[in-house]
């Protein structure tokens, strides 16, 4: 693993997590809850979307009632979207959801609930991730930016995880950020 790519991808969340007080973030598929910590430690208020289908690792009972975390165990697709965000976090879920529902239900509702100028920032593993049994629904990014987003920064990164059912493995992960055109 890259420690220095890996440090990237947190360091431009980290970032955009300092830009302003008092942001609204949604966390989609939060599993070991790090993301929406790190955004609650910034006092920002957080929408955490788990539910739980990784048995190896649950949302913490204590986390439950963090001032602010508002933590829902419905899918993404049960969860009613009532807010708008500052930022919106999408990572490593994609590959859990239909390629139809993610880009003509969820991401235009995502887009739509995004505050001017904000983001959203996604991720998903690459096509050669031997850790899914069936195949990984893939898009493009092209798929994924319209002319009212830009790119704001892509990169892909190899991690090596080592957890159960599949102990030692490695994920090349695909990471973009887009914002919101003027
Ligand atoms: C590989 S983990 C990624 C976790 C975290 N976002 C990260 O990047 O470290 C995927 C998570 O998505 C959750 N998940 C799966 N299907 C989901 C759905 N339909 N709606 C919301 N979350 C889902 C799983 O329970 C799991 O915790």
């Amino acid at each position: 693993m890259s420690e220095e790519k890996k440090s990237n991808r947190i360091d431009i969340i980290n970032k955009l997590f300092s830009q302003k007080e008092n942001q609204r973030i949604l966390d989609i598929g939060a599993w070991k809850w790090y993301y929406s910590i790190l955004a609650a430690s910034y006092h920002h208020t957080v929408d955490s979307i788990e539910p739980n289908q990784m048995k190896i690792f649950q949302f913490p009972n204590f986390l439950k009632h963090h001032p602010h975390i508002n933590y829902s165990d419905q899918t993404i697709q049960e969860y009613k979207i009532n807010n708008n965000y500052d930022i919106i976090l999408c990572l490593n879920v994609m590959m859990f959801l239909s390629k139809d529902y993610f880009l003509n239900t969820l991401l235009p509702k995502l887009k739509k609930h995004t505050n001017p100028w904000w983001y959203i920032i996604l991720s998903r593993f690459g096509s050669e991730d031997k850790s899914f049994k069936k195949p990984i629904t893939l898009f493009d990014k092209k798929e994924i930016i319209d002319s009212k987003w830009k790119e704001i920064n892509y990169n892909e990164e190899t991690v090596s995880q080592d957890h159960p059912p599949l102990w030692p493995h490695t994920h090349n992960i695909k990471f973009l950020v887009i914002k919101k055109e003027k």
